[in-house]
């Protein structure tokens, strides 16, 4: 029985209810981006420039939202993508984020930046946790944080590379953020206008990093450079993780190549949903040149600006193998906790099939650039899908 009233239909009502029930310097880290955060809005916008070409009269009566990527089925074409101190957002969000992703067969990313530990996230949330790994403190502390993780018994290992230094946020800066807290006045009085956030979290406690070191000599500062996950970096990590290891961050065809080269098993294109450059393209326009540099077979992972079950469609059209969902999550989190994250994740499925029909197709595995009403001339290069999608555990809707 649903105790809560579904609210969130889409991202737009997480996005609003989440900006009155969480204190405004909470809800800033959040929505916030670099600069003068044209970049978040391009990422949206370049979204809703694409038109999808719909088709009619075929047989989607049932349709296949399941995807495999990195040899794994998963029962929807998204995940969630790593997001560091999702807990400041709600005491159980990181147990909401393990649970959805256990019960819709999902991947969640952990973040180094987590405050749930590695180990406590591979515990709730099985094998459908990965964990995300920033280059902090040493190039020894971060080797030490990956066989952490290995010991953990994680299998997918994704390297952050896009944050050689943590930009400047404006909104961030002007709330006085920062880890720990420091209580100003401006602080105090965010925190008594939003009483129920602030009870819940001072009962829980105040939220902190886990999956760093606290010897001063190692510690990860988030505002030190980051910089050391260079291309040797990356080799040693390749190294020494021998499960799956994704480079995250990645907005360029030739890093793209290089990424490939080093011995990685895939690409995730991003620009961190325009936190780091403001002037960095829209992530979605820089799919389908990165999906034409590596050729067909390499996987593509993609974030920065999903919003919605049809842009979830879009990147799969534009060359992307599996999508990560991030700010969206975050909201619904902020709004209602789990029942919001759940709702928001079960609009996103049902969008994405109902989307289906309208494009006749059955399968996310079949959808590629003809399902574009204005397909760019990279996206023609998109590799050919699989051919025979598992129709017998296809969702009816
Ligand atoms: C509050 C917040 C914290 C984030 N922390 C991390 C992090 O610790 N590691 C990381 O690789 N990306 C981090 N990201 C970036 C996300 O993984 C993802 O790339 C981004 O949210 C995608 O943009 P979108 O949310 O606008 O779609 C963070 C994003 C947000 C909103």
């Amino acid at each position: 029985m649903r105790l809560t009233p579904r609210r969130i239909h889409s991202t737009e009502d997480a996005r609003r209810l989440a900006q009155r029930k969480l204190p405004r310097m909470v809800f800033d880290f959040v929505d916030g981006g670099a600069g003068r955060e044209m970049g978040t809005a391009r990422n949206t916008a370049r979204f809703d420039d694409i038109l999808l070409q719909p088709r009619a009269m075929a047989d989607v009566a049932t349709r296949d939202l399941k995807q495999t990527f990195l040899g794994r089925r998963y029962d929807c074409p998204f995940g969630i993508a790593p997001m560091g101190m999702c807990n400041l957002i709600h005491p159980s969000a990181d147990r909401a984020l393990a649970d959805a992703a256990r019960t819709l067969n999902i991947p969640v990313g952990l973040s180094a930046a987590g405050s749930t530990s590695l180990e406590n996230m591979r515990q709730m949330a099985g094998d459908n946790a990965w964990f995300q790994v920033y280059f902090g403190g040493s190039q020894q502390a971060t080797l030490d944080t990956i066989a952490r993780a290995r010991s953990a018994g994680y299998d997918t290992l994704i390297l952050t590379v896009d944050v050689p230094q943590v930009a400047r946020r404006v909104r961030d800066l002007r709330n006085g953020f920062s880890f720990p807290f420091k209580m100003t006045t401006r602080a105090f009085l965010d925190f008594a206008t939003h009483p129920a956030w602030s009870l819940r979290t001072l009962h829980a406690g105040i939220p902190s990093p886990q999956n760093i070191s606290a010897d001063p000599e190692t510690r990860f500062d988030r505002h030190a450079s980051r910089a050391g996950a260079d291309w040797t970096f990356l080799s040693k990590a390749r190294d020494a993780w021998p499960g799956h290891l994704i480079v995250k961050g990645i907005a360029s065809e030739d890093d793209a190549i290089r990424v490939v080269e080093a011995g990685a098993d895939a690409v995730y294109v991003s620009n961190h949903g325009a936190r780091q450059l403001d002037s960095a393209a829209a992530a979605i326009d820089l799919l389908p040149r990165i999906r034409q540099a590596v050729g067909p077979d390499t996987p593509l992972l993609f974030d920065s600006g999903v919003r919605n079950g049809e842009d979830v469609v879009k990147a799969q059209a534009l060359g992307a193998d599996f999508v990560m969902l991030g700010r969206p999550a975050l909201f619904a989190l902020g709004a209602q906790g789990e029942a919001g994250l759940n709702a928001l994740l079960q609009t996103i499925k049902e969008d994405i099939s109902v989307v289906l029909a309208q494009l006749g197709e059955n399968a996310v595995s079949r959808l590629g650039p003809h399902n574009l009403f204005n397909p760019t001339p990279d996206a023609s290069t998109r590799r050919t899908r699989a051919a025979t999608p598992d129709l017998h555990v296809a969702s009816k809707t």
